[in-house]
C-alpha cells in the first residue's frame, strides 16, 4: 500500500476536457446540482427518463429494514422489454445491437429487431420446458450473442440467471448449481480459446454429477462441434428447442424488486457468496452509469467492453447497461492474441469502435508488447476509452490515452464491485479534469466516505476504508440464501455505512485513489480470488498438511497468487519440490478454475504463526516481494522465516 501511494503522489499530470468533447458531451454538470439539492427526486428523475415502466412507481426508496434496501418498489416493468421491444417500437429496429466476432473469424450482426425476435423465441422455449418466474437458470457459455440472449430469455420471463464463468471447474459450478438449486443449465458443446476449442458441456455433465439434483434439462448451443455425451431426455439442443418455439411473446411486467440475477464472487471464506441484484433499480444505474460515463450517443457511436459475461461488467456493461440504452456495441469470443497479437486493434478498425473499456492488465500486457502492434492499425474512431477492475498506474493510463487514443481520448477509471451493481465513482468525460491514477469523484446521486477503522471520517490525505453511506439503486440486495453474511460482510463494521473492503484515500483535490483490498481477497487481472478458497483447495489435496495462500504485486497482472504449502510427513519424500508444485498447481487450475492457478507453490517444512498460531501471511508478502522480512518477535519460532527465504531464493 505504502508503495502505491508514495507513486501517486508524484503524479502531477492534468488533462482537462477539451473544448470539442465538452461541447457534445452527454453528461451535464446540472446533475450533480440535482442530485446534491435531492438526491433521491434526483434517481427518480433518472429511472423515469432512461427507462419504460408498466406501472410507474410512486415510492423512490424504502430504507426502514437496511441493509436490505427497496428501490421504486411499487413500480412494475419488464426489463428485457427495456433493453430490446421499446427500441424496435421506437423505429430503431434496424439499428444494430450486437456485432459478434468469433475467435476463428467468423462473424454475425443482430439488428435490435433481430435479437428481440431471437429473445422471444428463447422465452417461450425457455417456458415450454417448464421455467417460470422465480427459477433459477444456470448459465454456462462462451462470449457468443446465445449468452446475451439467453440472459435476457431468462429475464423475460422473470426467473433468475446466475452466469457461470466458462473458466471455472465443474466443482465450481456444481457448487453454484446447488446453492441456488438451478432447475436448468445453458451450455455449449464448447467454445474458441487461443485457436482450440475448450469443451463446456462435459464440465456441465461432470458437474451435474456432482450436484444434489436440481437440475432437470440442459440447452445445448452448438459451438464447438466438439464431440460430447448425451443424455436423452435431459439434452436439448439450444437451435431445436428455438426452431420450435414461437417469435411472438407477450411479456409480463415484473416487480421493480424481482430478482434478475445471482453473481458468484470471492469472498473472504472458502465457500463464493451468490450476490443477489433485482431489477428496476439495477437497470436505472445502468443505464445512467452506461450513457453518462461512456458518453453514449446511441445513433453514432460503436461501444466494446471487452468483459466476459461472467463477471459483473459483462452483466452491466454488456447486456443490460448497453442495450438499456440502444448502444450498438461488438462482442468477441477470443483472446486478444489470436490468432495475432493486433486482434483488438484489428477488431477496433473493422467495426469502427468509438469507446473501449477494458481493464488495466490488459494494457499493461499490450504495453510490455510495444507500439508497433497497435501502430499498424487504424485506431482514429476510438474517442474515449475506459478502464475497470484494479487501480491503474498512471503509466499505463498515460500509454492508453496515447498510443491507444492517439493521444486525445479522455480515459475514465471506474471503480466499482459485484455487489455495487454498477459504477460509482468515474470521471465524467466532458466534465472532470482528468488525474491518471485516480478514479476521482463520485458519480452524481453516490456518496462516498473514507473512514477510520474506528468509524470516524479520514479528514486528511491518509488512507482509510471506502464506504459508501446511502443507499444506492444498484446495490446488492443479499446474499442467495444467507442474510447472516449480508450483513457481517458489509454492514457489522459501520452500521448503515456500506463497507466495500477497499482501502482508499482522497487528495488535496478531494480526488479518490483506490488503494487496493483491506481484507483476504486478492485481485488477479481485475478478478476476484479468495486467498482461503486456494487455501482450501490446497488442504484438501492428500499430500498437503498446511497451506498459506497470499497475493503479491505482479508488473502485469497487479497481484499473483503465491502459496507456501507444507507436505504432510508420510509424503515428503514422495517428490522433488519441483514436482510437487506442478500437481498443487494443477490442483488448484482443476478444483477451482485455471483463473485460480498459483503463480508460485513453495514448498517448506513450516510456516510462520504466532504463538496462538495464527499464519503470519505478512511475513510471506515481504519474502515474495524481496522486501527485508518485518518484524518476527511474535513468531512462536522466529527461525522459521529464515528457513522459508532460503527455500525461496533456492528455486
Ligand atoms: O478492489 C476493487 C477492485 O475490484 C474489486 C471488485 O471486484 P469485482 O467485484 O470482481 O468487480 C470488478 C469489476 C467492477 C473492488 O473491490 N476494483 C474494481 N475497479 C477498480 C478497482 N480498484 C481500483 N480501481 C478501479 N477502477
Amino acid at each position: 500500500m505504502t508503495d502505491t501511494i508514495d507513486h501517486t503522489l508524484e503524479e502531477l499530470r492534468r488533462f482537462p476536457p477539451s473544448q470539442h468533447f465538452s461541447e457534445q458531451a452527454v453528461a451535464t454538470e446540472a446533475e450533480y446540482h440535482e442530485a446534491a439539492a435531492d438526491r433521491l427526486e434526483f434517481w427518480a428523475h433518472r429511472a423515469r427518463e432512461l427507462l419504460e415502466w408498466e406501472t410507474p412507481f410512486t415510492r423512490v426508496l424504502d430504507w426502514s429494514t437496511p441493509p436490505v434496501a427497496r428501490w421504486f418498489d411499487d413500480g412494475t416493468l419488464n426489463v428485457s422489454v427495456n433493453c430490446l421491444d421499446r427500441h424496435v417500437a421506437a423505429g430503431n429496429g434496424d439499428r444494430i445491437a450486437l456485432h459478434f466476432e468469433g475467435e476463428p473469424g467468423d462473424s454475425r450482426s443482430y439488428s435490435y429487431a433481430e435479437l428481440t425476435t431471437a429473445v422471444k423465441r428463447a422465452a417461450n422455449a425457455l417456458s415450454s420446458l417448464g421455467v417460470t418466474a422465480g427459477d433459477r437458470v444456470a448459465i454456462y457459455l462462451p462470449l457468443i450473442p446465445e449468452a446475451v440472449i439467453a440472459m435476457l430469455a431468462v429475464a423475460r420471463i422473470g426467473a433468475i440467471h446466475s452466469v457461470v464463468f466458462g473458466g471455472f471447474s465443474a466443482e465450481s459450478l456444481a457448487s453454484r448449481i446447488d446453492d441456488a438449486e438451478a432447475s436448468l443449465v445453458i451450455t455449449a458443446d464448447g467454445g474458441y480459446r487461443k485457436g482450440r476449442v475448450f469443451p463446456l458441456k462435459p464440465t456441465v455433465d461432470e458437474a451435474i454429477a456432482r450436484t444434489r439434483g436440481s437440475v432437470r434439462q440442459v440447452l445445448v448451443v452448438q459451438r464447438g462441434d466438439n464431440d460430447i455425451d448425451w443424455q436423452e431426455g435431459r439434452d436439448i439442443w439450444w437451435h431445436e428447442a428455438l426452431a420450435d418455439a414461437s417469435p411472438n411473446h407477450t411479456p409480463q411486467a415484473f416487480a421493480a424488486e424481482h430478482p434478475l440475477f445471482i453473481l458468484y464472487t470471492s469472498g473472504t471464506t472458502g465457500r463464493p457468496k451468490g450476490i443477489l441484484h433485482t431489477s428496476g433499480g439495477y437497470l436505472t444505474q445502468a443505464a445512467f452509469t452506461h450513457r453518462s460515463v461512456f458518453d453514449l450517443h446511441p445513433q453514432t457511436d460503436v461501444y466494446w467492453c471487452t468483459a466476459d459475461i461472467g463477471w459483473i461488467t459483462g452483466h452491466t456493461y454488456v447486456v443490460y447497461g448497453p442495450l438499456a440504452n440502444g448502444a450498438t456495441q461488438v462482442i468477441y469470443e477470443g483472446t486478444p492474441d489470436t490468432p495475432h497479437p493486433g486482434r483488438w486493434w484489428e477488431i477496433i478498425e473493422k467495426y469502427g469502435v468509438t469507446i473501449l473499456y477494458t481493464a488495466p492488465t490488459a494494457i499493461r500486457t499490450f504495453m510490455k508488447l510495444g507500439t508497433e502492434i497497435p501502430g499498424r492499425f487504424d485506431l482514429r474512431s476510438l474517442r474515449l476509452l475506459g478502464s475497470v477492475g484494479e487501480p491503474i498506474n498512471p503509466e499505463a493510463w498515460v500509454w492508453y490515452r496515447d498510443v491507444i487514443g492517439g493521444g486525445t481520448t479522455p480515459v475514465v477509471d471506474t471503480w466499482w464491485q459485484t455487489e455495487t451493481g454498477a459504477i460509482m465513482i468515474s470521471a465524467l468525460p466532458g466534465i472532470t479534469t482528468l488525474k491518471p491514477g485516480s478514479a476521482q469523484v463520485p458519480i452524481p446521486g453516490i456518496n462516498i466516505d473514507i473512514l477510520t477503522d474506528g468509524g470516524a471520517p479520514v479528514t486528511s490525505e491518509d488512507g482509510g476504508l471506502l464506504v459508501v453511506t446511502d443507499p444506492w439503486p444498484s446495490m446488492l440486495r443479499g446474499i442467495w440464501g444467507d442474510s447472516e453474511r449480508f450483513q457481517e460482510t458489509y454492514w457489522d463494521k459501520f452500521g448503515d455505512k456500506y463497507f466495500a473492503g477497499d482501502g482508499a484515500r482522497r487528495d488535496a483535490d478531494g480526488d479518490i485513489w483506490l488503494l487496493g483490498r483491506v481484507d483476504d481477497i486478492m485481485n488477479v487481472s481485475g478478478h476476484r480470488l479468495s486467498t482461503a478458497e486456494i487455501e482450501s483447495s490446497l488442504v484438501a489435496h492428500p499430500w498437503t498438511a498446511e497451506a498459506a495462500v497470499i497475493g503479491v504485486s505482479d508488473a502485469i497482472t497487479g497481484q499473483a497468487v503465491i502459496a507456501y504449502c507444507v507436505i504432510k510427513q508420510s509424503h515428503e519424500s514422495d517428490h522433488d519440490p519441483a514436482e510437487f508444485e506442478r500437481v498443487l498447481r494443477d490442483h488448484v487450475a482443476k478444483e477451482i478454475g485455471a483463473i485460480a492457478r498459483p503463480k508460485r507453490v513453495y514448498i517448506v517444512g513450516e510456516l510462520p504463526k504466532t504463538r496462538s498460531g495464527k499464519i503470519m501471511r505478512r511475513l510471506l508478502r515481504d519474502v515474495a516481494e524481496g522486501r527485508p522480512i518485518g518484524d518476527t518477535t511474535t513468531l512462536a519460532d522466529p527461525a522459521v522465516m529464515k528457513l522459508i527465504e532460503q527455500m525461496s531464493r533456492a528455486r
